[in-house]
């Protein structure tokens, strides 16, 4: 292992962030998006599934990396086999493709449930991920890295080399104050200075603007960053099992509609400015549809 430091160490793994602080995203053909939140529970399994495959509706190949490494979801929430080979791919046993699950066009790296070998070893997993990335991103359109909570220098790690950053934020408090944190630890520590935001869990078009506004306004006092609000997805009220299963569905849905807002939003050129002025624009919640409006310019 190398002796530099976590940030020296990231810096030199990825070219493409400058020494400003500022990172750019990349020329390689294939975008990789880390979907982080700081806090648990705030959806960031659900948001990166969901993306994952509306990008594949889009006609894109695309693989999601499930980075909670032992207590992972994704294969769960999709349905799929829970026999993860993540284990054997990380002691080669067995080879990349193998280790992974097709759905046509929608590939799951999926991870380990309570393995107490990968438990009581510290192997240094995001930089098996980053070397996954390096040797399949030609395969691919999208990469996208469901990460686990918690601000750790994994998390950090995986958040900096990736293209972009989904900062996945519910309305609660402690959402906001958490995400606030990764954002600023990847600022100082790593120079990241570029995110866009999701926020998830809303319960209405009031409470949306207030969140933005709120967050944006604390950023832009004491964070130099650049953060691109993607949009809102709105609470689901009723049951947990329900929401999976409309997570899942095709088209129609609110929820649906929520996120291909998100991914035209995301696809779109120039969508925001520094969090020092940020005009920042969003869909109607409620027709799901809705047209660009400004909400505030501050
Ligand atoms: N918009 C929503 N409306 C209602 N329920 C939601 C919504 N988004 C996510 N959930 C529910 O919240 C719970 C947490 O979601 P999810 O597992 O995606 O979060 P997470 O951030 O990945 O959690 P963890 O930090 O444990 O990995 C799940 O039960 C999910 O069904
Ligand atoms: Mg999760």
């Amino acid at each position: 292992m190398s002796r530099k430091t976590p940030g020296e160490w990231l810096l030199s793994q990825n070219s493409n962030f400058s020494r400003n602080g500022v990172s750019c995203p990349t020329q390689r053909p294939c975008k990789t998006i880390a979907v982080s939140s700081g806090k648990g529970g705030v959806g960031k399994t659900s948001v990166a599934i969901k993306l994952s495959k509306l990008l594949v509706e889009r006609g894109e190949k695309v693989l999601l990396i499930d980075c909670d490494y032992n207590l992972s979801n994704t294969a769960v929430k999709l349905g799929f086999p829970l026999e993860s080979k993540f284990y054997d791919l990380l002691q080669s046993k067995i080879e990349f493709d193998e280790a992974i699950h097709k759905d046509g066009n929608f590939h799951l790296l999926s991870a380990c449930n309570g393995n107490v070998d990968l438990f009581e070893k510290d192997l240094g997993l995001e930089n098996l991920i980053i070397d996954i990335i390096s040797a399949h991103n030609e395969d691919y359109d999208s990469i996208i890295l469901d990460c686990p909570a918690g601000l750790t220098k994994e998390v950090c790690t995986l958040s900096g080399y990736c293209d972009y950053r989904f900062v996945v934020i519910t309305p609660d408090k402690s959402s906001i104050t958490d995400s606030y944190s990764l954002i600023k630890v990847l600022g100082q520590r790593f120079g990241v200075r570029e995110h866009h935001l999701i926020f998830n869990k809303i319960s209405n078009e009031k409470q949306y603007e207030r969140l933005t506004k709120t967050f944006l306004e604390t950023a832009s006092l004491y964070l130099d960053c650049r953060l691109n609000v993607l949009g809102a997805i709105p609470f689901f009220r009723q049951n947990v099992d329900l929401f999976d299963r409309e997570l899942l569905k095709v088209a129609g849905s609110k929820i649906h509609n929520s996120f291909n807002n998100v991914i035209d939003r995301f696809t779109e050129e120039n969508i925001g400015t520094s969090a020092n002025s940020f005009p920042i624009f969003q869909r109607g919640l409620d027709s799901g549809l809705g047209q660009k409006q400004d909400v505030q310019s501050l």
